[in-house]
């Protein structure tokens, strides 16, 4: 069982940060990658042709761990979830007649791509609507519609395991399963869950899991980590850039240029990749998920916040069943509107989390202790 890590963040005394899902605060290692990899960068003699190479390597080593994925070349590094589905969306072989099918409220990153794929070739987008809110809560409806929505004619299932607003969670072992029953393309946003809830790509079997570094993995913004199964294999990446390329280590000989690329998903590498200030600090950051484990991160979160939720529904709040919600994100839903008044009592104790829609979105996580949560049920029941 993990104990409170405030102390390896470096968070004002006093501020209440349950927001994670927003973007984590570095731990101090990771800010100290961080200046590290600048000083460096600042004297170039100090870079040498291996660099450009085995950070990369180490952080798909690293995130292949959290994800339980067994060839580290399996993973691209990417700046954005945009990036890596747009990726995605360049190799789906799909036309007129054919769906895509998402849910309502998805992040937008998740849902651009799908648009313009649909607009370009005719493809209908499959919006999943929520089912209405119901005491009990509503997300196995919610999964049941998903499964429904799939048919022959899906060409791609992109779906995040938890929803970005409320924490509702989807059952993707038995989504993939039917995605592949209908030989359809099973995408994933692990941006809010990996990291923080347990993500198998051996059990889940996406084709493609998406996952941008700056919230639950602990990094740096404008880094993310993509796997790509044995679908994309042979794919053709967005941007034809030099390092992509077999035996690009060896720089006297670059302009011999070849077509074949390196293994497996390093073709889908963003240019530029190696960038040496932002790779060692999600390298970093990721190591740190891996010592605390990721288990005992979610385990975490929920101790600390199942009184939190159990007194928070007896004054009316809807929260989605446990079961169905993450315990590092979910929305607590207040019993009337909530107004400025609201937002003024968060202001006024010093608490950051999330408004989104008509959810009062809390994402804690291991710098959290039981001060940040009474100061929020404070403010949320007063
Ligand atoms: C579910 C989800 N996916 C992706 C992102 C970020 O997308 P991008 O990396 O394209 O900016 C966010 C940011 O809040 C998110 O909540």
């Amino acid at each position: 069982m993990l104990t409170c890590q405030k102390s390896d963040f470096a968070l004002p005394v006093g501020l209440h940060y349950l927001n994670c899902a927003y973007m984590a605060p570095l731990a101090h290692r990771v800010r100290a990658s961080g200046i590290a990899g600048i000083d460096r960068r600042a004297t170039p003699q100090l870079i040498g042709p291996r660099d450009f190479f085995e950070e990369s390597d180490l952080v798909r080593c690293l995130f292949s761990r959290i994800i339980n994925a067994s060839d580290p070349n399996r993973i691209a590094i990417v700046p954005s979830v945009s990036y890596g589905l747009a990726t995605v969306a360049r190799n789906v072989h799909a036309g007129a007649g054919d769906n895509i099918v998402v849910l309502e409220e998805q992040f937008p990153s998740n849902v651009y791509s799908w648009r313009r794929l649909c607009a370009e070739r005719g493809l209908a987008l499959r919006t999943v609507a929520a089912p209405p809110r119901r005491e009990g809560g509503r997300a196995a409806e919610w999964n049941a519609r998903v499964l429904t929505a799939i048919d022959r004619r899906t060409a791609v299932v992109a779906l995040p395991q938890v929803h970005w607003t409320d924490g509702t969670l989807f059952d993707l072992e038995s989504i993939g399963q039917r995605a592949r029953e209908c030989h359809a393309l099973f995408v994933v946003d692990g941006t809010q869950s990996v990291g923080a809830f347990p993500f198998d790509v051996q059990r889940i079997q996406p084709d493609a899991l998406i996952c941008a570094g700056y919230k639950w993995l602990l990094g740096p913004y404008s880094t993310g980590l993509a796997y790509y199964g044995p679908v994309f294999d042979d794919g053709t990446p967005l941007e034809e850039g030099w390092i992509a390329r077999r035996n690009s280590d060896v720089f006297a000989d670059l302009v011999r240029y070849r077509d074949a690329y390196r293994g497996a998903a390093v073709r889908y590498d963003v240019g530029e990749r190696s960038n040496f200030t932002l790779l060692p600090m999600l390298a970093t950051a990721l190591e740190l998920v891996l010592q605390w484990t990721v288990p005992a991160i979610h385990e975490y979160c929920r101790t600390l916040t199942v009184d939190l939720t159990q007194r928070l529904r007896e004054r009316g709040y809807w929260i989605e069943e446990d079961a169905w919600r993450g315990a590092h994100l979910f929305g607590v839903r207040p019993p009337d509107a909530h107004g400025a008044a609201l937002a003024s009592r968060l202001e006024a104790r010093r608490i950051t989390v999330s408004l989104r829609g008509d959810a009062i979105r809390v994402s804690p996580h291991l710098y959290n202790d039981a001060e940040d949560v009474m100061a929020l049920l404070d403010a949320l029941v007063q």
